[in-house]
């Protein structure tokens, strides 16, 4: 059927989603740029956000999680405060909110009736939204003022992939062309280190072998597993959990590393995995000693670290991309390694059991 036409030679959806991701780099970059070779978005969607006092990001799942990392490219490089919000908690704990918010809704499929509803909600309070969204046409674009794409393709399987790196290379075009109409310097050029990451994506997807040795070293026969990170590297694990969570089954929770002390640790038994995130220079040392923490108390540390910060401990070394941009490619041995531990164990990898691709029930 058309479905096994699609996935060609790939065992599953998953592998060939992951292996996409370079291309939907190099797409985004292609259908963002304008014909001076710099990066722009519609002139509308810069005023709606150069207008806003706060930008309210409202997501659920793998998106809320892109939506962290996008709250620090925002801020950092366009200095627009942002506030981010898992969807079906809004309605609840509504925060007090700004003079002039823009709603910002992440969503894969567009489609995600808990972001529908708030989206309802402050449209009837009269506020402007924008959609990030892979699905043209979908509820979630159609219903806001504004929409961004992902240019990603379809995403068949469940567990998302290439769409979360697709949102943060969009959340940083956002953040890069905010920045230019305040005024601000962003210091480097956005067009060449996503063309890097693209680069630094392929060698990684050339790393299956690797991955799928350390998943058998440290994930084929454990009931849980821990990430550890500091600063954007603690939202990356916070993804790298979730994916490993829904297609193996392991019990998986990312932590901040300053947190393991005030109880997580407690949890830490002879031979848990406990998978460490290091691209951040300026927190390199403190979670090496989170580390060495964990592994005083039995633990089997896997540290991913990038190019520059690694040491001899290190179990895998990311190519060096910008420091901004680490999350696009941090993320993607935590996917394939999610990936193996899933095959490992015999499930079902596109399908797991209990999830939805696209959930449109409240
Ligand atoms: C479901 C999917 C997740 C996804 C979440 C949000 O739970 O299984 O992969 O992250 O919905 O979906 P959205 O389409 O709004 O990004």
């Amino acid at each position: 059927d058309a479905s096994d036409i699609e996935k060609g030679t790939y065992p599953h959806y998953m592998l060939k989603e992951i292996d996409e991701q370079p291309l939907v780099m190099r797409k985004i970059i292609q259908k963002y740029q304008d014909k001076n070779g710099g990066l722009s978005i519609d002139s509308e969607i810069v005023e709606a956000i150069t207008a806003a006092d706060r930008v309210y990001i409202i997501a659920a799942g793998t998106s809320y999680h892109a939506g962290l990392v996008g709250k620090q490219m925002i801020e950092k490089l366009a200095g627009i405060p942002v506030e981010v919000h898992i969807s079906s908690e809004f309605g609840y704990n509504m925060p007090i909110l700004s003079e002039k918010p823009l709603f910002v809704f992440i969503s894969q499929s567009g489609e995600t009736a808990d972001s529908r509803a708030v989206l309802v909600q402050v449209k009837e309070m009269g506020y402007p939204a924008l959609t990030i969204t892979n699905v043209p046409g979908s509820t979630l674009s159609r219903e806001a003022d504004y929409t961004l794409l992902l240019h990603a393709g379809p995403e068949i399987a469940v567990a998302s992939t290439k769409a979360y790196t697709a949102q943060l290379a969009v959340l940083a075009i956002v953040a890069e062309v905010s920045a230019k109409s305040r005024g601000r310097e962003i210091g480097f050029d956005l067009v060449q280190e996503l063309g890097i990451v693209a680069n630094a994506m392929e060698a990684l997807c050339d790393s299956k072998e690797i991955m799928e040795h350390i998943a058998r070293e440290f994930l084929t026969v454990t009931r849980n597993a821990f990430f550890i990170g500091r600063a954007v590297d603690y939202y990356v694990c916070l993804e790298g959990a979730l994916k490993l969570k829904e297609i193996s089954y392991i019990q998986a929770e990312g932590f901040a590393g300053g947190e393991l002390k005030h109880g997580t640790i407690a949890l830490i038994e002879e031979g848990t995995p406990v998978i460490a995130l290091a691209t951040q220079e300026n927190v390199n040392l403190s979670i090496r000693g989170n580390v060495k923490e964990v592994a005083a108390r039995g633990a089997n540390p896997c540290i991913i670290s990038m190019k520059g910060l690694e040491t001899d401990e290190d179990t895998f070394v990311l190519p060096v991309v910008h420091e901004q941009l680490t999350p696009l490619i941090s993320v993607i041995p935590l996917q394939l390694l999610a990936y193996y531990a899933a095959l490992h164990r015999d499930c079902d990898v596109d399908k797991p059991r209990n999830l939805a691709k696209s959930v449109t029930v409240e």
